[in-house]
């Protein structure tokens, strides 16, 4: 049976009252790895007046303490990195290596948080009211940033270490208390996380971490009035959340179908390392992936050729071995991208290589002469496979991208910087990139999605403006 991990609360590990669990399944054995608490709606009451409590003093903490204890525990996860990537490889499959990343990107996030935090909210504003109409210097106004209270950060199981940080950290600084709802698969990765938070000595109440059911305590958590903002990564999930959360900010991050046009021009060696990078990395469960390729009918053939000799040298295997392609997430998940394989088969798509399942593991797979009637042409697959859209003209490739749902991000691979340039405001996403694959790093940029790719804009400084609000003192002279 083995151990159920304690959900983490007022300053303590504890069981649930309910006595249940939720087990999480290794997507490579498929067997159960670990249990979590599956915690009560009463409990999540609890935490959640106790966060409301423990964020009141923590708003008071002066911005260079809250700093130090956030380097703090930035150390201490650092120092803790290999337990934690361990519980990665094991719940979510992703290789080692990445893993290790993952876990030493969110301690330099955290630090980074605690950098900008100073900055940020060391700054407010002055304002006079002579500039407007009719008024006489007679206002001064100060303005500065204020907490919003207590946020629940939601993250995805693809990074559920780092995008939990990246809103633990920009909340935490910014003067507000943390309630974090991990995503099951990640979520033993997630407490051991929050473990590390424990030991830098945060005030009891501040940070706490609840896990259990979506059923049960999902809904209860995101429409619930002690919650003051919620920032989500992660599928449909939040654009459920939006429709019925109150009215509170919210920062969304969700899917993605990241374009990459290819023009006559562009460099084909680095169109296919970065189309290799950005479609199969971590088998392609990123929101950032590349997800469908526009390549000038001129010099597809050419570029299908070195993708397909890079697809020749991926290793497949177990995340342990430090494999690129790894078992995805779950059954359900290979499952749906094998119905997505299978649509396009029947419709006519090329098969570059043969299609390739055993339990979670699904061999990368390029497909060539993807048309647009085939659901992998506008579907997210989050799984290693890419679809190849041959076109005829840079604006077939440009209405394509528009035509999605979607709206993350995209790239164009030209060296013409002027057609890049347009190209890039024509497209609708959130961020193009150029000459490069997508991707959210560096953390400290900005990250957001149109459309249904998201609300609000993530990283660093972003958020922690997000997950405050400006108070104004205005001072009336007579
Ligand atoms: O899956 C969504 C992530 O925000 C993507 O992050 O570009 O660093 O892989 P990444």
């Amino acid at each position: 049976e083995g151990d159920v991990f304690k959900y983490y609360t007022d300053g303590e590990w504890k069981k649930s009252a309910s006595g249940k669990s939720v087990a999480i399944i290794n997507p490579t054995t498929r067997t159960t790895q670990y249990k979590v608490q599956a915690c009560t709606q009463e409990e999540v009451n609890k935490v959640i007046e106790s966060s409301k409590i423990a964020q009141k003093q923590w708003a008071k903490t002066p911005l260079w303490k809250r700093a130090e204890l956030l380097h703090k525990a930035a150390a201490i996860l650092k120092e803790h990195k290999a337990p934690i990537a361990d519980c990665l490889v094991k719940e979510i499959a992703k290789p080692a290596k990445d893993s290790v990343t993952e876990v030493v990107r969110s301690g330099d996030l955290i630090s980074y948080c605690a950098e900008e935090g100073v900055r940020i909210l060391g700054e407010g504003k002055f304002l006079v009211s002579d500039s407007f109409p009719g008024n006489e210097r007679t206002k001064y106004c100060l303005t500065s940033k204020i907490p919003l209270g207590v946020v629940l950060a939601i993250p995805p199981f693809n990074y559920p270490v780092n995008l939990a940080v990246s809103k633990i950290g920009p909340a935490l600084i910014a003067g507000n208390s943390l309630v974090l709802k991990p995503p099951t698969q990640g979520a033993v990765a997630c407490l051991h996380m929050v473990q590390c938070f424990h030991l830098a000595g945060f005030p009891t109440g501040l940070i706490s971490c609840v896990t259990g059911k979506g059923s049960e305590i999902g809904d209860f958590l995101t429409m619930h009035p002690g919650v003051n903002c919620i920032s989500f990564t992660g599928g449909d999930t939040g654009i459920a959340i939006s429709k019925k959360a109150g009215m509170v900010p919210l920062q969304m991050e969700l899917g993605g179908k990241d374009a990459c046009i290819v023009l006559e021009d562009a460099d084909l060696d680095l169109v296919a390392a970065n189309i290799i990078k950005g479609g199969f990395s971590y088998s392609g469960q990123r929101c950032t992936a590349v997800k469908v390729v526009l390549v000038m009918e001129s010099v597809a053939d050419a570029l299908v050729e070195k993708v397909n000799a890079k697809v020749a040298k991926l290793k497949v295997g177990p995340p342990e071995e430090d494999c690129d392609i790894t078992p995805v997430v779950s059954e359900s998940s290979a499952n749906f991208i094998e119905g997505l394989a299978k649509d396009a088969k029947t419709k006519g798509a090329t098969f570059c290589q043969e299609y390739k399942r055993e339990g979670n593991l699904i061999w990368p797979l390029l497909l060539d002469n993807v048309r647009p009637d085939m659901r992998i042409a506008w579907e997210e697959p989050f799984g290693p496979i890419v679809p190849v859209i041959r076109i005829s003209s840079v604006e077939e490739g440009i209405h394509h991208c528009n035509a999605s749902n979607f709206g993350l991000q995209g790239c164009v691979f030209t060296k013409d910087i002027n057609k890049a340039i347009l190209i890039s405001d024509a497209m609708e996403t959130g961020t193009v990139q150029i000459n490069s694959a997508p991707a959210r790093g560096p953390d400290h940029f900005p990250f957001q999605g149109l459309k249904d790719s998201g609300i609000g804009s993530q990283g660093i400084t972003n958020s922690i403006n997000m997950m405050t609000k400006i108070k104004s003192t205005v001072f009336n002279l007579p």
